[in-house]
């Protein structure tokens, strides 16, 4: 394939006063990601709408993947990340709105907004499900134990995993957003996962809309790998290659994430 070098020395790449922050893009936080339009730019100069594949080998919260869905192209990725696999999933999968919009009622019945929570409700009476080590360094134990019945809910109550795995961003991204909090002893955990399934849900329905009937059916095309290994790409049958690598010494992706793996119980 021929890379057209003279367009690609008129755009300028930093998309000045470009809006990054749209549809699934908005789902959750990740270091060092891309600037959707970057992707969307190539996309549009190299690869034809319908026919095209590209795959990401550092694929993080799957921007390349996103913006090749609302391109009509096919798409996968890999990462070593599990949370970043997780979110790009997420993001790239069209949701049944009627069904999504049924399990979150169900979860709002258990949880309420006073934390009058997990009384008289079905779980089981496991303990902490967490490791708590670092968590308590971050969070009371009354938080752990909210983050963990609404994990809990979601594994025992949402039976279909592409569902399952919304409502885990949706918990992910709460984390970030209570972990960058000033006032992180005193965090509402509800008050702050019940807008976030909110706005979640209607973007869900802006996305449907957005991708029409085009569905890559990605689940399985994206998944933990290390990039050095990609073995499982069959010969032939991808026409480019659009990534971002890791910024080794600049971030500890691990670090970044602790409290997030910990919630989700990844470590
Ligand atoms: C700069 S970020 C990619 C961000 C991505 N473009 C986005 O928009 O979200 C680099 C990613 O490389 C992943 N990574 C680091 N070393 C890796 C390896 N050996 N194999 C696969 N992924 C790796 C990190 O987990 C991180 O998600």
């Amino acid at each position: 394939m021929d890379f057209p070098t003279e367009n690609i020395k008129e755009i300028n790449w930093d998309f000045p006063g470009s809006r990054t922050q749209f549809l699934t893009h908005k789902y959750h936080s990740y270091p060092a990601r891309f600037i959707p339009q970057i992707p969307r730019t190539i996309y549009r100069m190299l690869l034809k709408s319908g026919t095209s594949k590209v795959f990401d080998p550092f694929v993080g919260c799957g921007t390349s993947l996103v913006e090749a869905i609302l391109s009509q192209i096919s798409a996968g990725g890999s990462d070593l990340n599990p949370l970043a696999i997780l979110i790009s999933r997420v993001k790239t999968q069209p949701l049944e709105m009627n069904k999504l919009k049924n399990y979150w009622l169900d979860l709002q019945k258990i949880f309420n907004p006073d934390l009058q929570i997990y009384k008289g409700h079905q779980f089981s009476q496991r303990d902490f499900v967490f490791p708590k080590r670092h968590l308590s360094t971050r969070f009371s134990e009354d938080s752990i134990y909210i983050f963990s019945k609404i994990l809990d809910f979601i594994e025992n109550n949402i039976l279909e995993l592409d569902f399952q795995d919304f409502f885990k961003v949706g918990l992910s991204s709460s984390v970030t957003t209570l972990t960058e909090s000033k006032k992180w002893e005193k965090v509402n955990i509800w008050r702050t996962f019940r807008p976030k399934i909110d706005s979640m849900i209607k973007i869900m329905g802006e996305f449907n809309e957005r991708i029409n009937s085009f569905s890559n059916q990605m689940r399985n095309d994206i998944r933990i790998a290390d990039s050095r290994d990609l073995h499982f790409i069959p010969e032939e049958t991808i026409d480019c290659i659009v990534t971002s690598p890791p910024y080794v010494n600049a971030l500890d992706y691990n670090r970044i994430h602790q409290y997030n793996m910990s919630i989700l119980g990844y470590d």
